[in-house]
């Protein structure tokens, strides 16, 4: 009741700024709790103007006001997809959600590398399960295109039927939904990413889909730790598909990015900043083997960032770990700044950035 009350006051920036510090200050996984409970209490800032017409997006079917989407992990149960549709994204992904609840690994699990801007966490799925998080969804107007992150369960004797299960409770409901095989914290669920495996997930997935009243878009989430034969089958395999696009990247296992700073030797998966090259090196590589839609993810931090993904061959993107350091005014920034970058280019659309600097991006060239 008193934080109601005190909304007004919290929307005003250098009071939201002072909440930004007061959250870094605390525990990394009481922060994220307390950030989304602001957001429940409709204490986070709603965007006022609509945004620039450059930043409108088809993308798999999907008509996006904009082309920048909250990543999966923030909002895992789905508490607040409405709130954060109304900050601005255009697009928000809840989830990883499996189809019994798990408590996820035990505490401490999330720790931020903060010489670097970089967060590491072995959450583990930890989430409320397919029936309580539809429960949530069931009948909510989200002003975005609502994705659902379906994982397994890490006692599953059966990967593969966890995904079907997702697909088959959410694909009436999502706008997209979001097949990860690439959290490093649930063993041996990246295995999923190898030829046969794949093969054989995506056949049932997309099966399931295709039994669906209504056709949902399917796109499958890989890690940046693959090599360029890893990326070559992966895009053997979805070539010979009917999915819709691409998720690259989720965190990665790699620490050459912050070695040596502390929290670095945390197991888990590392994000922010420190991810950015890798990742957009790895989007880029991944451009050159398909023309299927590509959100990018990994370390965008800035408006400069974000443009650099569209033009290493994304066509949306996802961002999190930025937000806990740049606070939520980095959405505003970096529409901005995208809309910025397309008039400068001489350009219309955002559309028209995209993969103007791939062969630089997939090259060996930058030091990660
Ligand atoms: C605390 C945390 C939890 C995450 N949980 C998930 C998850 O459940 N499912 C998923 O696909 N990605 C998850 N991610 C990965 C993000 O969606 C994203 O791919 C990754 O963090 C890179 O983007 P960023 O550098 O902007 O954070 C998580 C990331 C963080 C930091």
């Amino acid at each position: 009741m008193i934080l109601e009350a005190l909304a007004p006051l919290l929307r005003v920036p250098a009071l939201a700024a002072l909440t930004r510090d007061s959250l870094l200050r605390m525990d990394p996984e009481t922060a994220h709790g307390a950030t989304i409970n602001a957001l429940r209490l409709g204490l986070a800032p709603q965007q006022t103007d609509p945004d620039p017409p450059e930043l409108k997006t088809a993308l798999a079917g999907l008509e996006l006001s904009n082309p920048v989407g909250m990543a999966a992990g923030f909002d895992k149960n789905g508490e607040v997809p409405r709130p954060l549709a109304l900050m601005g994204f255009g697009m928000v992904e809840i989830g990883t959600v499996t189809p019994l609840p798990q408590d996820g690994n035990p505490k401490p699990r999330l720790f931020r590398v903060a010489g670097a801007e970089g967060v590491i966490n072995r959450m583990g799925f930890n989430n409320d399960g397919h029936d309580m998080v539809y429960r949530r969804l069931q009948g909510l107007r989200v002003p975005a295109a609502l994705g659902v992150n379906i994982g397994a369960n890490k006692d599953s004797s059966d990967f593969t039927a966890d995904y079907a299960k997702g697909v088959a409770r959410f694909a009436r409901l999502a706008d997209y939904l979001t097949v990860n095989v690439s959290s490093p914290n649930t063993p041996g669920l990246r295995d999923l990413q190898q030829e046969e495996a794949l093969t054989r997930l995506l056949y049932a997935v997309l099966t399931v889909r295709s039994k669906a009243p209504v056709r949902v878009p399917v796109f499958l989430k890989l890690a940046p730790d693959l090599d360029e034969p890893a990326l070559d089958a992966i895009a053997k395999v979805i070539a010979r598909t009917d999915l819709d696009g691409l998720i690259v990247s989720n965190t990665t296992i790699s620490r050459d990015a912050v070695a040596g700073l502390a929290n670095a030797t945390e197991t888990g998966g590392l994000s922010g900043k420190p991810l950015f090259n890798l990742a957009t090196r790895r989007l880029a590589q991944i451009r050159l083997r398909t023309t299927l839609p590509i959100i990018g993810v990994g370390g965008i931090h800035s408006p400069q960032s974000a443009v650099d993904k569209f033009e290493a061959g994304a066509n949306a993107i996802q961002l999190y770990s930025a937000l806990v350091f740049g606070g939520l005014d980095l959405l505003d920034r970096i529409k901005r700044g995208l809309g910025a970058a397309v008039r400068n280019a001489g350009k219309r659309n955002i559309s028209e950035l995209v993969g103007t600097k791939t062969r630089a991006w997939a090259a060996d060239d930058i030091d990660l």
